[in-house]
């Protein structure tokens, strides 16, 4: 049985990710207590409340962790936020409200900082085991730049280009690592971030479990073979 902690794990990707991997030892981290609770009931397994952007938490929960458990096979980093608006267009009430300077520090904080922060959380762990295979649900926007979400492509490209950075040195420490980048995905993503998109919209994009698919692939590689980054689309939506 594998040991895999799963953030952002109350809602969407992640939580469609604890139920495909319900049957390994889970461990769930997210900020939303009640429905993280929920989540870790159903399929009952540890869970630690913990906003990843609070230094202090995390470095309790990573320590509370690595005393509970012998090893960490997996860390699958699906906690993220999201923002958009053109800088030109952050006058208009909207993208004002959904771009002030502390909303900014929060999507770089959860998707750039947060991620790297469990990343070094669970290192020495799975260099001192001598394996260990992280998954981060990245984006298409840390691949390509767009006009109308530069905070969230900044957020996204910063954690990309930290995995591609450190992929040499984790493989020294056979620790395997991927960047999934998926498009639109019909998640509550965007209504959490006050911003609904239509139905219309939504309706292009890939279901939850399209990228848990991708997960499950990655999880299943033999023992020697990596794919650092994979990218996934629906159709409708190129
Ligand atoms: N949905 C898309 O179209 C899409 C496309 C490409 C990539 N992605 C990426 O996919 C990943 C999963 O997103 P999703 O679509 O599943 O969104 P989601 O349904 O909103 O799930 C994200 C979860 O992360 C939690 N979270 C946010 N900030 C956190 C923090 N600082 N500490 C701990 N937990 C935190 C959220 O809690 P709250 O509800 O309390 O915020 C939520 O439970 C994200 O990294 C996102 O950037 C999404």
């Amino acid at each position: 049985m594998k040991t895999i902690i799963i953030t952002g794990a109350a809602s969407g990707v992640g939580k469609e990710t604890a139920k495909l991997l319900q049957n390994e030892k889970l461990i769930l981290i997210d900020k939303d207590e009640k429905k993280l609770k929920a989540v870790a009931k159903r399929y009952a397994c540890d869970c630690y409340v913990c906003d990843i952007t609070n230094i202090e938490k995390l470095i309790l929960v990573s320590e509370d962790i690595k005393k509970s458990v012998k090893k960490i096979d997996v860390l699958i980093n699906c906690a993220g936020v999201w923002t958009k608006g053109e800088l030109s267009q952050q006058e208009n009430e909207h993208f004002a409200e959904i771009n002030t300077y502390d909303r900014i520090k929060q999507i770089i904080d959860t998707n750039t900082f947060g991620t790297i922060a469990m990343i070094k959380s669970v290192f020495p762990i799975m260099k001192k085991q001598g394996y260990g295979q992280i998954i981060n649900i990245n984006s298409q926007s840390g691949i390509v730049t767009e006009e109308f979400c530069p905070v969230y492509n900044a957020s996204k490209h910063g954690s990309r280009a930290f995995s591609q950075a450190v992929l040499t040195d984790l493989a020294k420490h056979n620790i395997k690592m991927t960047d999934v980048c998926p498009g639109l995905i019909k998640t509550d993503f965007y209504v959490n971030a006050n911003d609904e998109l239509s139905k219309e919209i939504m309706d292009t994009g890939l279901e939850a479990k399209d990228v848990v698919n991708v997960i499950k692939y990655l999880l299943d590689l033999p023992k020697d073979i990596t794919v650092p980054s994979i990218e996934i689309k629906n159709m409708k939506n190129f």
